[in-house]
């Protein structure tokens, strides 16, 4: 197996940037997550596949509530990234100083998004280092005309800081994973 070959092609691959936020009673998290896919053709039982790490805190919101929204980040709102894909719901509450409104599924919408959809979980694959849930989506809005923020976009908005944070822990997350495969 050429493993630089096979991420050469996967490198080619860009993914929408997403604030995944959930709520069971009075506690709320809400994470960065890339891997979002739709898993269906039908527009009348809209599904989509979303991958969780294991380790986060947002996952064990989601799985006690079985529910969660997707808040698609439009291009100019990558100071989200580090706020919510850097640190975890156990050590700060990431929405203490943020304004946000509930949807249906009581999961928090923020200002200003592209849009969002809000998802029940129908089944879940335990992939070893993260759980992979397939979802119905029970709404969904364009907010705004904004282009959603992409993956690679990153690389040229974040500040240099931000940059070397997200590839070290991106680092680490590939060795921590590597022990759970
Ligand atoms: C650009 C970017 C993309 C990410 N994509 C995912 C993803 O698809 N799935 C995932 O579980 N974590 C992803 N993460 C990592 C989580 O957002 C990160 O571990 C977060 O701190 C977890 O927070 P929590 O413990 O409060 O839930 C991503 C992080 C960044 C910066």
């Amino acid at each position: 197996m050429d493993q630089g070959s096979i991420a050469a092609v996967l490198g080619k691959m860009d993914f929408e940037v997403f604030v995944l936020t959930a709520a069971d009673g009075d506690r709320r998290n809400g994470q960065i997550v890339c891997w979002v896919v739709p898993a269906t053709l039908v527009p009348q039982a809209p599904r989509l596949v979303v991958g969780v790490g294991k380790m986060t805190d947002t996952r064990e919101v989601v799985e006690a509530s079985r529910k969660f929204a997707l808040n698609m980040l439009a291009e100019d709102q990558w100071p989200w990234v580090p706020h919510f894909g850097f640190r975890s719901g156990r050590d700060v509450d990431k929405f203490a100083m943020v304004p946000f409104e509930r949807g249906m599924t009581g999961s928090p919408l923020l200002p200003g998004i592209a849009g969002y959809l809000e998802c029940h979980v129908r089944l879940v694959l335990d992939a070893g280092p993260c759980r992979f849930y397939l979802a119905d989506g029970m709404d969904g809005k364009l907010v705004s005309d904004r282009d959603p923020l992409r993956f690679h976009q990153l690389f040229e908005m974040l500040p240099p800081q931000h940059i070397e944070t997200m590839t070290r822990r991106r680092e680490q997350d590939i060795a921590r994973d590597l022990s759970l495969l």
